[in-house]
């Protein structure tokens, strides 16, 4: 376990900022750093998405930022960072912006059906062990123009408000908030807590939804399990546990 944070300490040890990079999960992965560093990139090069979508990055208007984190954990929980991750997100643009957002499971940040931040958590593991825990943060702040492929389901700050954002108080508060919930996760323990409170921002809880990964699941969105998982139960009452890494989810409306 890592050592417990003194006060007098900022969470973030080290902040990096590139002017321009590939990704910031790929710059994560392939240098060495030390505990709860934190990478901001102008701009990305080869955004990743998640599915192997790409993240559109343009310089000077979007938020592109790697949590790096060592976390004495195993990959099967790995998910619980990719929570608090979208938690703390989800809660500061509220703040910030004076709007309700909400999170798509796992980690999507919506408005108004439209995504306005998407999360990528990668690892780096020795067997079963997370050796390091990357949390990667995109989201549409000042954005104005959107690729025609994802201009009905992408949204940003400015779109939403109808003013410019500064960047860099999005990030303090994402951070402040972010430490919050790395404590109750790591050092408390109280993962009943943080699923309380997810709970409480998902826009999928007691909706029809449909999980298509491996196997298609059709049914409500009942409860998100202690590892993070989608629990759907099925019109027989059968309960099945959908991890992120394979699904993609399609509500009643579109996107949402
Ligand atoms: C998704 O919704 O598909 C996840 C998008 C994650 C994008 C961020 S931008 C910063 C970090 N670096 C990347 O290459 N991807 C993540």
């Amino acid at each position: 376990m890592p050592t417990q944070k003194n006060s007098q300490e900022s969470f973030i040890k080290k902040t990096i900022y590139l002017k321009k990079t590939d990704s910031t999960n790929a710059f994560a992965k392939k240098h060495d750093f030390t505990e709860n560093t934190l990478i901001i990139a102008d701009c990305q090069t080869s955004g990743k998405g998640r599915t192997g979508k790409v993240w559109v990055s343009p310089a000077g208007s979007g938020i592109y930022m790697s949590f790096v984190l060592f976390p004495q954990v195993n990959v099967n929980e790995i998910m619980q960072f990719t929570l608090i991750c979208g938690m703390a997100v989800c809660e500061a643009l509220s703040a910030i912006c004076g709007e309700n957002f909400r999170i798509k499971w796992p980690n999507d940040i919506v408005f108004g059906g439209k995504k306005v931040c998407g999360i990528l958590t990668e690892c780096v593991c020795a067997g079963e062990k997370v050796k390091k825990c990357i949390s990667g943060v995109g989201i549409n702040v000042n954005t104005t123009d959107f690729p025609d492929e994802i201009k009905d389901i992408a949204t940003s700050l400015s779109e939403i408000c109808g003013k410019n954002f500064s960047r860099e108080e999005i990030i303090r508060k994402i951070t402040d908030i972010f430490e919050k919930y790395y404590i109750l996760l790591v050092y408390k323990k109280d993962i009943k807590k943080i699923i309380e409170k997810y709970k409480s921002l998902c826009i999928n809880i007691g909706k029809k939804v449909s999980a298509n990964g491996t196997q298609t699941f059709f049914g409500t969105a009942t409860d998100i399990s202690e590892k993070g998982e989608l629990v759907i139960t099925d019109e027989n009452g059968i309960k099945f546990f959908v991890n992120s890494g394979e699904v993609s989810l399609r509500g009643e409306n579109g996107y949402v």
